[in-house]
């Protein structure tokens, strides 16, 4: 039994260790080749978090997802490139959005650079990734397109905050859907379709995606409060910096109003009060970390992650289905 990527999958067959491997492998030479421009500064850039490492946790889904196929069919690599080159232009444009410093352990590209140049970077690699899709057809190309819209409206929902009247966690949700659903679940898709699985066991598949994403999500957004910088490769506490509510947060609200606690009250407050200011900000962070909510948040992570696990139900067994479940509890108790 070998241990495979930085989730620790415990991958009992050889066979599926080496396809996977190569895969991965082929994955990285893919991405270097991609991000090459005529321009160096634009190479640079654009390489400058691919280098930085990441988890891989997209490309590694469609070779998992490629198993129920031929994992060997010419698209799976190809479109495991596009979904890590979709990932990595949003953490670029995100980045911006969050005004965030650091990432994978390195300086996000705003900071070691600007604004203009994180984007610019972000809206080169959606063109490469749409260069790579054109030579995948016409599906493919759909399916991107229906996810990126997805995704980019989540990111703008979010921002905009619930409407009024609308319960804010079931918001926060469809946020999680689009923003991080929709590319892990085409991650699976793309995977299955590629191989040529049956169409019914690509539905499946995409099923799985889009609940493991969004358990994905939760866990970051519980990790954004509960973890440190080394082990996640970003700043703690940017989503309270940025006053954007992640469930903890949602959680702590609904128990203040709830039992109406003096403590849970103060710390909505301090919650709702400028949090760019240092010291209010790590004493939220402090307290949040310290709260109830924290666990609740993680409890309901666990639940979404089993509700990615029931979607395998109708998957024959195999090694590579066992992986997948596995995923489901790796997601939730990873520390970055
Ligand atoms: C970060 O994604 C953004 C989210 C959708 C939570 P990852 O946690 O997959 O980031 P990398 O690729 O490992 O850096
Ligand atoms: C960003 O969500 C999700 C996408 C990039 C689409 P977050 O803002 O929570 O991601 P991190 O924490 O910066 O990685
Ligand atoms: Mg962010
Ligand atoms: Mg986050």
């Amino acid at each position: 039994m070998t241990v495979v990527g930085p989730f620790g999958l415990s991958v009992r067959d050889q066979a599926l260790e080496a396809d996977v491997q190569a895969g991965m492998a082929a994955v990285e030479e893919g991405l270097l080749e991609a991000t090459k421009s005529e321009v160096p500064f634009i190479t640079e850039a654009a390489q400058h978090l691919v280098k930085a490492g990441g988890k891989r946790f997209r490309p590694l889904l469609v070779m998992l997802a490629a198993q129920f196929g031929d994992p060997y069919a010419p698209g799976v690599v190809p479109s495991a490139v596009v979904v890590e080159l979709t990932h990595l232009a949003t953490l670029y444009h995100d980045d911006v959005m969050d005004e965030a410093a650091v990432r994978r352990g390195v300086p996000s590209a705003n900071t070691r650079w600007d604004n203009s140049v994180a984007v610019l970077t972000g809206d080169f690699l959606f063109a490469r990734a749409s260069q790579i899709l054109a030579d995948l057809g016409p599906e493919a190309v759909r399916v991107q397109a229906l996810a990126f819209e997805r995704l980019v409206t989540g990111q703008i929902l979010e921002t905009a905050g619930p409407q009024d009247g609308r319960d804010p966690v079931d918001h926060y949700l469809d946020v999680l859907g689009g923003k991080t659903g929709s590319l892990v679940a085409v991650s699976c898709r793309f995977g299955a379709m590629m191989s040529g699985a049956d169409e019914t066991v690509v539905d499946v598949l995409t099923q799985y995606g889009e609940r493991l994403g969004v358990a994905f999500q939760l866990a970051d957004d519980v990790l954004d409060i509960a973890s440190d910088s080394t082990e996640s490769g970003k700043t703690p506490g940017t989503d309270l910096r940025e006053g954007i509510a992640t469930l903890p947060v949602l959680r702590l609200r609904e128990r203040a109003a709830r039992l109406g606690l003096a403590d849970d009250l103060a710390l909505c407050e301090l919650l709702a009060s400028d949090l760019t200011d240092d010291d209010r900000h790590s004493e939220a962070l402090r307290l949040l970390r310290a709260h109830p909510a924290l666990e609740q948040a993680r409890r309901d992570t666990v639940r979404y992650a089993e509700d990615a696990r029931a979607a395998l139900a109708p998957l024959r067994e195999c090694d590579a289905k066992t992986a997948l479940v596995e995923l489901c509890d790796a997601v939730v108790h990873r520390a970055g």
